[in-house]
């Protein structure tokens, strides 16, 4: 009992899945075991978690307009309660601007449900809607986020408490601002269209994880159903699912991918010459980390 900590996450494109797994390696390092649960794994089946038996859980998403995506709300719907279970959050986002919100709402939302969250720990990594980052900045955060994931489970093991900053503000705007796109999402999603690239292949269908594709008359239809992940246009083998939004980033490669083809670079240590609002934003997240 004292050795099991079950990892719940939701990942539209990589970045989340990734934190999970270099947590859960550390905890098995630790000599913890560790079982992973898919966010729309357990919408589809939440039979398969059982709450009992695990020493902390764990859970992480992508930051999603400032909160949490909108296929968190169906997990907390389904979820057991915790019984007081100590609990800690993970969260992946492109800016580390303003992003305390997203964990004053979880966190209460958690509690409700007998979640006890003590430890709150967040990782700046590619953007996947918007900007693209270079690549070499992209490797230096998920290097970074590889040395950071090391210090959280020491600290988790540890039992230390850790909430991420956040004021009355930050809060009430980015409550605000994430139920916008809650509500927006069906709009968004009525904005996707298919190429004529596109070989009905049924990958989409396959992967989305709200079942939010489906194939009619030979054609990819989306539905109002969308917690705009942004995992079909990046997982198309013919590039061909698009919007008229300025949001699909050309060129955009998973971690995993990046990961694969090896020859990262050395360092997670910006150029001190290279500038910008967000590189700025981005060293602080990683001198406030303390570990630099
Ligand atoms: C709809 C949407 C909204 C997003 N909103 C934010 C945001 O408010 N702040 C932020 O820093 N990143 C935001 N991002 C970027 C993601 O949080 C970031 O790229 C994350 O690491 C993606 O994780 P994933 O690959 O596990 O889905 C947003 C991404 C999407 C798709
Ligand atoms: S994954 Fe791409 S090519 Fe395959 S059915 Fe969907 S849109 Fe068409
Ligand atoms: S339609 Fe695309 S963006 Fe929306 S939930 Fe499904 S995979 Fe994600």
């Amino acid at each position: 009992m004292a050795n099991k900590i079950a990892i719940i996450y939701f990942s539209g494109t990589g970045n989340t899945e990734q934190i999970a797994k270099e947590l859960g390696y550390n905890f098995e390092n630790s000599g913890k075991s560790v079982t992973f649960f898919k966010v729309e794994d357990l919408i589809k089946n939440p039979a398969q978690l059982i709450i009992n038996g695990y020493e902390t859980i764990g859970f992480g998403y992508p930051v999603h307009a400032f909160g949490v995506p909108k296929i968190y709300k169906k997990l907390l719907k389904i979820l057991p309660h915790g019984n007081n279970i100590k609990t800690f959050t993970f969260k992946t986002m492109g800016d580390p601007l303003c992003n305390g919100g997203s964990n004053t709402d979880l966190r209460k939302q958690l509690a409700k449900k007998g979640y006890v969250v003590f430890y709150e720990t967040m990782y700046v990594m590619q953007a996947n809607i918007g900007i693209r980052y270079e690549d070499e900045l992209i490797e230096k955060l998920y290097l970074f986020a590889k040395e950071k994931a090391k210090y959280d489970v020491k600290n988790i093991i540890e039992n230390k408490t850790s909430l991420l900053k956040s004021d009355f503000l930050t809060d009430v705007f980015s409550i605000i601002f994430n139920n916008s796109e809650h509500s927006g999402s069906a709009l968004i999603s009525s904005t996707f269209y298919v190429n004529k690239n596109c070989t009905l292949c049924g990958n989409c269908v396959k992967i989305c994880p709200e079942l939010n594709i489906r194939i009619e008359n030979k054609k990819i239809k989306f539905g109002s159903n969308c917690t705009f992940c942004m995992r079909c246009f990046y997982e198309c083998p013919k590039d061909s699912i698009n919007t008229f939004l300025p949001i699909k980033l050309k060129g955009f490669k998973s971690i995993q991918t990046i990961i694969k083809s090896g020859n990262l670079c050395r360092s997670y240590l910006i150029d001190e010459n290279k500038n910008g609002m967000i590189l700025k934003r981005i060293r602080k997240y990683m001198e406030r980390c303390s570990l630099i």
